[in-house]
C-alpha cells in the first residue's frame, strides 16, 4: 500500500507581528490560505528507511535527519514513530519520495508542509488514528509553522503559530507566486523589525464575502516585508512588477522571499504570469487557486 500526501504552499495573506515572547519566538497574527500549488509525498513500506527526492528544487535538500539543517520530513517521520512506539504501535520502514516542487527557504512554507504532509501520510500508513490536534502538538517542536500546515485549510493563526481559528466558507483566491529564487533567513528577518508591537489584524465578521475580505487584506500588512525589502532589493523588484499587473494586492507570504499577486480571475492572473515570466524566465513563477486540493487518495 502506497499512501499519498499533497503539500500545499502556505501563503500568508497577512501577517502581523503583535509581540515577542520571553524565548524570543514572536507572537503573530496572521490569514493563511493554502495554494493549489504544492510538494508531492508518497509513502511506501519497505525494508529499510529511506528518502528520494525530485522535482525542480530536490537536489537543494539534505537527505539525513539533523536535528539541525536535517530534513524536516525525516525529522518529522522519526517524532511521530517516538509517538507511535511510545503507544505500543508499530512504525515500520518506510520509504519516502518527495517530489519537491515550491523553492526552499521561501515563505511559503514548503519544509514545513513537507513536514505536516510526512505527518498526516505517516498516521495513515502506520494506521495510528491521531487525530489533527494530536499531530499539531508533535509538529510545533520542528517549527512554528507546522501546525497550520497540517491544517492546511483558510485559517487566522495567533501565538508563535499554534493557535489556530478555522475559517470555514472562505471565498477560493486567483494568486500569482512570485519567487526571485534568494533565500532569506527567517531570524534574520524577524530581528530587524522596526517594531515588535503593531495592531492585530482587523478581519470582517461572520458572513463576509469576497469583496468584504480583499477590503480587510488591503487594510493589511505583512510585518516581515519592510525589513526583508531592505534586506533583500529583489523583493521589492518581485513586488513593484507585481504591482504594475492587474493585481488587487501584492505582497510578501512569510519571511520571504516569495511574495504574491491577488487577482480578480484565473485569466488575470494568467496574463500577469506570462508578463513576468517574460521578463524574469529564470525566477518561480506560480499561478495558483486557493482552496482545497486534498489529493489524500491511497493507492
Ligand atoms: O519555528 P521555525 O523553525 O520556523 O522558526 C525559525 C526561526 O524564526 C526561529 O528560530 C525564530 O528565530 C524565528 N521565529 C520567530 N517567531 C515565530 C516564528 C519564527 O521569532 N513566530
Amino acid at each position: 500500500m502506497t499512501v499519498s500526501e499533497f503539500a500545499s504552499a502556505k501563503i500568508n495573506l497577512a501577517l502581523h507581528v503583535t509581540g515577542q515572547r520571553d524565548d524570543g519566538y514572536h507572537l503573530l497574527d496572521s490569514l493563511v490560505v493554502f495554494a493549489d500549488a504544492g510538494d508531492r509525498l508518497q509513502f511506501s513500506p519497505a525494508a529499510d528507511d529511506g528518502l528520494t527526492l525530485s522535482g525542480r528544487f530536490g537536489a537543494s535538500l539534505p537527505v539525513d535527519a539533523a536535528p539541525k539543517g536535517g530534513n524536516l520530513v525525516l525529522r518529522a517521520r522519526d517524532a511521530l514513530r517516538a509517538v507511535a512506539i511510545a503507544r505500543g504501535k508499530a512504525a515500520s520502514a518506510v520509504h519516502i519520495h518527495l517530489e519537491k516542487n515550491l523553492p526552499v527557504a521561501s515563505g511559503i512554507g514548503g519544509g514545513s508542509a513537507d513536514a505536516a504532509a510526512a505527518l498526516r501520510g505517516l498516521n495513515r500508513l502506520w494506521d495510528l488514528g491521531l487525530d489533527a490536534a494530536t499531530l499539531c502538538a508533535i509538529g510545533l517542536p520542528l517549527g512554528a509553522d507546522l501546525p497550520m500546515c497540517v491544517e492546511s485549510r483558510p485559517l487566522v493563526a495567533r501565538g508563535i503559530g499554534e493557535d489556530l481559528r478555522l475559517l470555514s466558507g472562505f471565498p477560493p483566491l486567483h494568486l500569482l507566486l512570485v519567487n526571485p529564487l534568494v533565500e532569506v533567513s527567517t531570524p534574520v528577518i524577524f530581528r530587524n523589525l522596526s517594531s515588535k508591537t503593531n495592531p492585530p489584524l482587523v478581519l470582517p465578521g461572520e458572513g463576509a464575502g469576497l469583496a468584504d475580505w480583499i477590503a480587510s487584506l488591503v487594510a493589511a500588512r505583512n510585518d516581515l516585508q519592510p525589513p526583508a525589502c531592505s534586506i533583500e532589493p529583489k523583493i521589492t523588484d518581485v513586488l513593484s512588477r507585481l504591482a504594475a499587473t492587474e493585481a488587487l494586492l501584492a505582497r510578501m507570504s512569510g519571511s520571504g522571499a516569495t511574495c504574491f499577486g491577488l487577482y480578480r480571475t484565473a485569466a488575470e492572473c494568467l496574463r500577469a504570469a506570462r508578463k513576468l515570466e517574460a521578463e524574469h524566465p529564470e525566477w518561480y513563477i506560480q499561478p495558483a487557486t486557493t482552496g482545497s486540493e486534498t489529493d489524500d487518495g491511497t493507492n
